[in-house]
């Protein structure tokens, strides 16, 4: 019998996970999965909207640059040129998951500026998405609304402000930013998922929600995208205002998670109830946590804060915790013969019950993401 090592079993996850997206692309080439149904990626269920295409191929990326091995490269390279065009499209709010997984890093390897441009154009077209009337970027559902979920792209808006100088641009994304934490994060660190406007006034009118249980309630994975995302914009802007609400949505995912460290899908639903309504976990909010908590916790120890020390190693035991929560059979599919994806128990949307008990793709790139982040570390 041996004992396998945090290390070691991170590193099988991860050759589990290459193993799993192989198998994609040899089974759906050229296709870009969003959830699966009975652990199958290709379905004829619903996309609600098509935002994900970043993830598989931003898995692609984190491979090559653990391994060093070519042929993830060339299919990095691929599936991410497969997704070129979206840099113009104003259908959706996600262009900072579809090109900062996937262009990002392919810029960042070759300095090519062509990338560069690409770069730059999809975090031009976020910022039309920018009301007035309001100060936010509107979700794609109608001018009214703000979601949660923009926090994790308003980055590419950042990042584009870096490069070009442009100062409407850092304008639209601090704007948007100072909205979300206003409207959307509560004093005690939890977040809405939706927030609605009047369009003609710009005045503030609710929180509600799409994917949550309620308006007022705390949807596990929209606190992770906020945790994340402001830690995000921290880093890009140096802002102590975006460190602050990361460390607020931290501090209160830390004091809510239950003791087997995997969130509900919502932390007000009521665990009396079965799934998908009560108890149902979301694997997915757990790895993208993860990942923000990693990072959160580095810019915690640098930020120099009275109790940066303590609270920096919270937050990184709390990440190792969850992920090595995740790297066990009850999570990680390694055990279930003929699932095609890497997590199993995500959940996509509970009321339109698409993606519930599922594999999704936004938590297999972050769980991949967050266990590359920690074998690399232990490699340096
Ligand atoms: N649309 C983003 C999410 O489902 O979290």
């Amino acid at each position: 019998m041996t004992n396998r090592t945090r290390g070691d079993k991170y590193q099988e996850a991860l050759g589990f996970a290459e193993k799993q997206v192989a198998r994609v692309v040899e089974k759906y080439p050229d296709y870009f999965p969003i959830y699966t149904e009975g652990g199958s990626w290709k379905h004829d269920g619903q996309l609600w909207t098509d935002w994900t295409g970043g993830f598989l191929a931003g898995m692609m990326w984190q491979f090559h640059r653990r391994t060093g091995n070519a042929d993830w490269r060339t299919r990095a390279e691929h599936y991410s040129k497969l997704l070129e065009h979206r840099q113009h499209d104003r259908d959706v709010h996600d262009l900072g998951f579809i090109f900062l997984n996937t262009y990002l890093p392919w810029f960042q390897l070759t300095s090519n500026p062509e990338l560069h441009d690409v770069l730059i154009q999809a975090g031009r077209t976020l910022a039309m998405r920018f009301q007035q009337r309001g100060q936010y970027l509107r979700s794609f559902v109608a001018a009214e609304s703000l979601f949660i979920d923009i926090m994790m792209n308003v980055p590419i808006i950042f990042l584009a402000a870096n490069e070009t100088n442009d100062p409407s641009l850092r304008t639209i994304a601090d704007a948007h930013c100072l909205t979300t934490r206003d409207r959307l994060v509560r004093e005690d660190g939890s977040t809405a998922h939706e927030g609605i406007f009047d369009t003609q006034s710009g005045e503030f009118l609710r929180q509600t929600t799409h994917q949550g249980l309620r308006g007022d309630s705390a949807w596990a994975r929209g606190l992770a995208w906020s945790l994340y995302g402001y830690s995000q914009c921290y880093a890009l802007t140096g802002d102590p205002a975006y460190l602050e609400v990361s460390q607020r949505n931290a501090d209160y995912w830390l004091s809510h998670l239950p003791d087997d460290h995997v969130p509900y899908w919502d932390f007000d639903a009521d665990l009396s109830l079965p799934a998908p309504h009560g108890a149902q976990k979301d694997s997915s909010a757990a790895a993208i946590a993860a990942s923000g908590l990693l990072d959160l916790a580095q810019q915690t120890e640098a930020a120099n804060q009275t109790d940066s020390a303590e609270k920096s190693k919270r937050y990184r035991e709390c990440a190792l915790a969850m992920l090595d929560a995740l790297v066990e059979p009850e999570y990680l599919a390694n055990e279930t013969p003929g699932w095609e994806g890497i997590l199993k128990h995500g959940v996509y949307h509970t009321e339109k019950n698409l993606g519930v008990d599922e594999s999704v793709m936004w938590g297999e790139f972050f769980f991949v993401e967050a266990l590359t982040k920690v074998v690399s570390e232990e490699a340096t």
